[in-house]
């Protein structure tokens, strides 16, 4: 790739907004179980987590006992991965990398996964091709991912309105649509099934809530950036934000409810 290259471009701002998201880590343990267990891994099985952030899905399915692989493209993150890794006594081979080019070879692995992690990159049919070349024929392949209609969905959204992506980047979101799931993955997968679950994380108020995501989600920390000096937008930004994050929050049990959607398939 080129210096050129706006996709190259695209990732090397991602790679240094994303190395903020560690405190995140306690909202997406719950969810790494529940992608691990939607997946069906177990022990003996190798594993690779696309996207692993820090680890969480990685680290559950190797205490269920899976060989386990995982890349992340900031390496921030991949070595807070490997910190967990050593302190549950797990031996994951955690590196640096981008989902669009998979450092492992054809049929390498018996489960693919990613939690919120492959739907960053900015060209999904080069993303999922690498996700299936990684994996065996009759493995499974499945990721966690936010619908465009619900929270996090509109976050994104919202943070496109002020911010548009290079061309040629897909909405993230996109990968949360299983009508466009099932359009990418036709003709490559069988027994595709869809299932939704809710992520639950804790805040004191919409505003604290608004706080918590400026500080740790890449993109968000981009737009923040960007508006610096000028107070006056930065101000109705976030008031539109809160009362976007107002919608979703539950103030009986200082929860915001954020649905997401699990994919599952088997390569064919
Ligand atoms: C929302 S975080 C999720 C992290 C982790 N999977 C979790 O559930 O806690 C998104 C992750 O995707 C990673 N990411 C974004 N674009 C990527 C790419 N092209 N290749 C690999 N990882 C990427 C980011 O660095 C970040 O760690």
């Amino acid at each position: 790739m080129t210096a050129q290259d706006p996709f190259a471009a695209f990732k090397a701002v991602q790679k240094e907004a994303w190395s903020l998201f560690t405190p995140m880590e306690v909202s997406t343990t719950p969810t790494a179980a529940k992608l691990v267990n939607f997946a069906g891994v177990g022990a003996g099985l190798r594993v690779l987590d696309v996207g692993c952030g820090t680890g969480v899905v990685a680290v559950t399915a190797a205490r269920r006992g899976a060989k386990v692989r995982g890349l992340d493209l900031s390496p921030v993150l991949v070595a807070r991965a490997r910190e967990h890794a050593e302190l549950a006594n797990l031996d994951i081979d955690f590196r640096e990398g981008d989902a669009e080019s998979l450092p492992y070879g054809d049929s390498e692995f018996d489960v693919v996964l990613s939690q919120f992690g492959h739907m960053f990159a900015p060209r999904p049919d080069v993303t999922i091709a690498e996700m299936l070349r990684v994996l065996k024929p009759g493995g499974a392949i499945a990721f966690s991912t936010w619908p465009p209609h619900l929270y996090v969905g509109r976050m994104f959204a919202l943070i496109g309105r002020h911010l548009p992506p290079p061309e040629g980047v897909a909405s993230p979101v996109s990968w949360g649509d299983p009508k466009i799931v099932t359009e990418r993955l036709a003709g490559k997968v069988k027994d595709l099934s869809f299932e939704m679950d809710m992520m639950t994380p804790s805040a004191l108020s919409p505003q604290h809530f608004r706080r918590t995501m400026e500080a740790t989600i890449g993109p968000m920390i981009k737009l923040v950036a960007q508006h610096k000096d000028e107070p006056e937008k930065l101000k109705s930004l976030r008031a539109e934000f809160e009362a976007l994050i107002s919608e979703y929050f539950d103030g009986s049990s200082n929860v915001m409810r954020q649905q997401f959607l699990m994919t599952k398939a088997k390569k064919m």
